[in-house]
């Protein structure tokens, strides 16, 4: 699958470029972003460790394995070139340059219909995947998390045409469940205890539930139309 990138109303999620590992590493080093990562303790992450890593991640998503994104803002000119339209998700190449990153998001696994090998855009193969997001702590309580999440979402359904997608978290997460309330998904949440890492929780949402949501929100002018 070629890098891909989603426009949003005020963002570009898109597949992440050699220029991004300091941003990225950034994102993972920041305290106020880890409060409730669950990543397993080992040696903090460093320039030279993630530099692998943009292989790793394009030879994952050409697989359908995980495809990981970019949150950033987009520069002026790229802005507006996308004026004239509220708010559009879509399929771009990625051509971006001087976009500033502030998060990441994206799909972390696919679970497939059937057997079928398909490394093409695999418009209605999926049963289901799983999505997450982080926004740095200096860019939250801006909506960014619900634009990003609402166009994974979108595109989760419509482009990978999944039944159902899933996200989890601890369930100590506040600002993620806030989320995903604001959302209208709360009721898609369910606490899990028992895990090795302590009690979690764990999103599964449907088509429709995604469909009834959305309509909601669009009403309330709160996400991409
Ligand atoms: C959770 C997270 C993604 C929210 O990002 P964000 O860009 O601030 O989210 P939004 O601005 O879209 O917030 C949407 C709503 O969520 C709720 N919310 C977000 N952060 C909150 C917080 N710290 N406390 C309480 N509610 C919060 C609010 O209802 C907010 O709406 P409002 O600002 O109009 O009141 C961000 O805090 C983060 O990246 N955390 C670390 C990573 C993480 O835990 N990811 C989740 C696991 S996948």
């Amino acid at each position: 699958m070629p890098p891909i990138a989603i426009r949003t109303r005020r963002l570009i999620l898109r597949s992440p470029q050699a220029r991004d590992l300091a941003a990225i590493l950034n994102l993972h080093t920041n305290p106020a972003n880890l409060a409730f990562d669950r990543t397993p303790p080992g040696p903090p992450p460093t320039l030279s460790s993630f530099e692998p890593k943009i292989s790793e991640w394009r030879a994952m998503a050409d697989r359908m394995e995980r495809i990981f994104m970019i949150v950033a803002i987009p520069s002026n000119s790229q802005r507006s070139e996308f004026l004239g339209s509220n708010v559009r998700l879509g399929y771009v190449e990625n051509e971006v340059q001087d976009d500033v990153v502030i998060g990441i998001t994206g799909f972390n696994e696919f679970v497939k219909r059937d057997e079928d090998s398909c490394t093409e855009v695999p418009h209605g193969k999926f049963k289901s995947t799983n999505v997450g997001v982080m926004i740095d702590a200096a860019y939250c309580r801006n909506g960014y998390a619900s634009e990003a999440l609402s166009a994974i979402l979108d595109i989760g359904f419509d482009h990978f045409g999944c039944d159902f997608i899933a996200a989890d978290t601890m369930a100590t997460n506040v600002p993620f469940m806030a989320l995903m309330a604001r959302l209208g998904l709360a009721a898609c949440g369910n606490e899990v205890t028992g895990r090795e890492r302590g009690t979690e929780m764990e999103y599964a949402v449907n088509r429709e539930e995604w469909i009834r949501a959305r309509a909601t929100l669009c009403e309330a002018n709160r996400v991409n139309k």
